[in-house]
């Protein structure tokens, strides 16, 4: 999985394998896009992102990568954008997925119109009663909900996200608070997951772009991963298989509404696996 140079296949740009289209319900997502004084040269990105690849890829699932550029291509063609900004877009898209991605979370964390949860996971909340608090890993943490939770809850929480002002933005947060988060700006195949650090690994509306075995191998032996997702995002049983060597002890799929974005009703993929 993921590692070496953006692909874009889906919208979070990394990942290595074929299932899904994007960080789930990306077309009821898109907002102003000059929030949190991000890169103006990247203010196409969120409309081409959320709305334009998702139209694409809703009429043609099967369509590439360089096919969606061609079809952008010839429809800012239409609309009468210049070739000089075409092809600054499209070399954009190609060579700075990355940067683009990461101002792009930048962007929807610090618009106050961004329709998202910012409560704790309920899954989590429910997953982690009654246990006794340990060290917990919240693996693309976003603007730290969780992290917060987790820290309140007693936990020792380590979080990463490459949205640098997004974790900027937890870490605020958590200093207002009195609670100590320990984070990173970093994206996964960047983080440092060490070996048998963590009682729990969250993926809280994320998934895993590395390769498996350096989560399976951060996790203390008894540790605990808690996912909830969207299953069209993750594909219906790539995450078991994914997680295959750890010990699956709840798996469902439910109709419910999305705990991350506008809380619109999708299939909902919730699992927790444990380390033998
Ligand atoms: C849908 S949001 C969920 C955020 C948070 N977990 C929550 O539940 O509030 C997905 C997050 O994944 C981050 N992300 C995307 N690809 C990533 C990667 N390869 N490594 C780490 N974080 C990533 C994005 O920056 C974004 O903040």
């Amino acid at each position: 999985m993921l590692k070496q140079a953006p692909s874009w296949k889906s919208s979070d740009m990394n990942r290595g394998h074929s299932v899904g289209i994007a960080w789930v319900g990306l077309a009821a997502v898109f907002f102003c896009s000059q929030a949190f004084g991000q890169k103006p040269e990247f203010d196409f990105f969120p409309d081409f992102r959320n709305v334009f690849t998702v139209k694409v890829r809703t009429q043609n699932p099967s369509i590439t990568n360089d096919g969606i550029l061609e079809e952008y291509a010839s429809s800012l063609k239409s609309e009468g954008v210049t070739e000089t900004e075409i092809a600054r877009r499209i070399a954009l898209i190609r060579t700075q997925r990355r940067e683009l991605e990461s101002d792009y979370w930048n962007r929807f964390y610090g618009n106050s119109g961004s329709n998202f949860n910012r409560a704790p996971n309920a899954f989590l909340t429910e997953m982690i009663s009654g246990r006794t608090p340990g060290t917990a890993l919240d693996y693309a943490m976003g603007e730290g909900r969780n992290s917060i939770y987790l820290s309140q809850q007693g936990w020792k929480v380590f979080g990463f996200d490459p949205a640098g002002a997004a974790v900027a933005m937890a870490q605020k947060r958590a200093k207002e608070l009195g609670l100590t988060l320990t984070t990173e700006a970093v994206w996964d195949s960047e983080y440092e997951f060490g070996k048998e650090r963590f009682d729990l690994i969250l993926f809280s509306w994320a998934m895993p772009f590395i390769p498996i075995q350096r989560i399976v191998d951060a996790l203390k032996p008894g540790g605990m991963i808690v996912m909830e997702v969207a299953a069209d995002y993750v594909g219906r049983n790539e995450m078991l298989k994914m997680f295959d060597a750890l010990k699956i002890i709840r798996y469902e799929i439910v109709q419910a509404k999305a705990d991350f974005y506008e809380r619109q009703q999708v299939d909902v993929l919730r699992m927790v696996a444990t380390k033998p």
